[in-house]
């Protein structure tokens, strides 16, 4: 088997994460897929950045949520990261659909309503999907379990996770009941036993964040369905080492 490498936010260890240039950075380095997260702007537009304030990633302040889109384009995503990315935006979901139409990478959105509700944005992140014929590639993901369940009961073939930074109990129980594809771990939780579990019970196990050879190597040998890392480069180069 093939352990699928996500480009994390992007190749966000040298490029400003969640940005095209990240993407493409990532998309350089050899990564199999690009891991994103989404929010809505005020008006409703889906825009990719993780954290719910624009304060950490770019030039303003205050939360994603009350910016209209015109407003968030006025922000510099990438001068916190290095001068020579000065005047990157922030992308839409659209930008990087479009600019993946060629390389046809695989996809994972992370809707970033764990801690913000942003009403619909799982039909919103869908419809997008569909016209831009990448539902196939894709898989969403979340912290939020209610809106990883809402997903199931939509009806659309696309593939969905349950993310967790701590708990696994019950999580590989009620990814069957859901009809998840998986489990999308944080890389402490790893073991051979969850793993094992996992498989039995017909779900993938994906990890976060590897980014050293000794966790890249860890999720290669246990055979983990996905890695998601900011060095795609040095994950490449471990997994064709092996
Ligand atoms: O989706 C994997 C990983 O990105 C989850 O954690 O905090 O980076 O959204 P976080």
């Amino acid at each position: 088997m093939s352990t699928i490498i996500y480009a994390h936010r992007g190749a966000s260890k040298h490029a400003p994460e969640n940005t095209m240039p990240a993407f493409e950075l990532g998309y350089k380095q050899g990564a199999d897929g690009i891991e994103t997260d989404v929010q809505l702007t005020k008006d409703g537009i889906p825009v990719l950045i993780h954290d719910e304030t624009v304060n950490r990633t770019t030039n303003g302040t205050g939360s994603v949520k009350d910016f209209t889109y015109e407003e968030l384009l006025t922000l510099d995503a990438g001068s916190w990261k290095s001068s020579s990315y000065k005047g990157t935006k922030i992308p839409t979901l659209d930008d990087l659909l479009a600019w993946n139409k060629e390389k046809n990478l695989k996809l994972n959105v992370e809707l970033k309503n764990n801690i913000i509700s942003y009403p619909d944005i799982e039909k919103i992140v869908i419809e997008k999907l569909k016209s831009y014929n990448m539902v196939e590639n894709t898989v969403i993901s979340s912290f939020n379990h209610k809106s990883i369940a809402l997903l199931d009961s939509l009806n659309v073939k696309i593939d969905y996770a349950l993310l967790t930074s701590k708990r696994t109990s019950g999580i590989i129980s009620f990814s069957k009941e859901i009809h998840a594809k998986g489990i999308h771990i944080r890389y402490r939780l790893l073991s051979n036993r969850l793993v094992t579990n996992a498989k039995q019970n017909g779900l993938y196990v994906a990890v976060y964040t590897v980014n050293n050879p000794l966790s890249i190597s860890k999720v290669l040998r246990l055979e983990c369905h996905a890695m998601f890392t900011d060095v795609p480069e040095l994950a490449a180069e471990i997994k064709q080492r092996k």
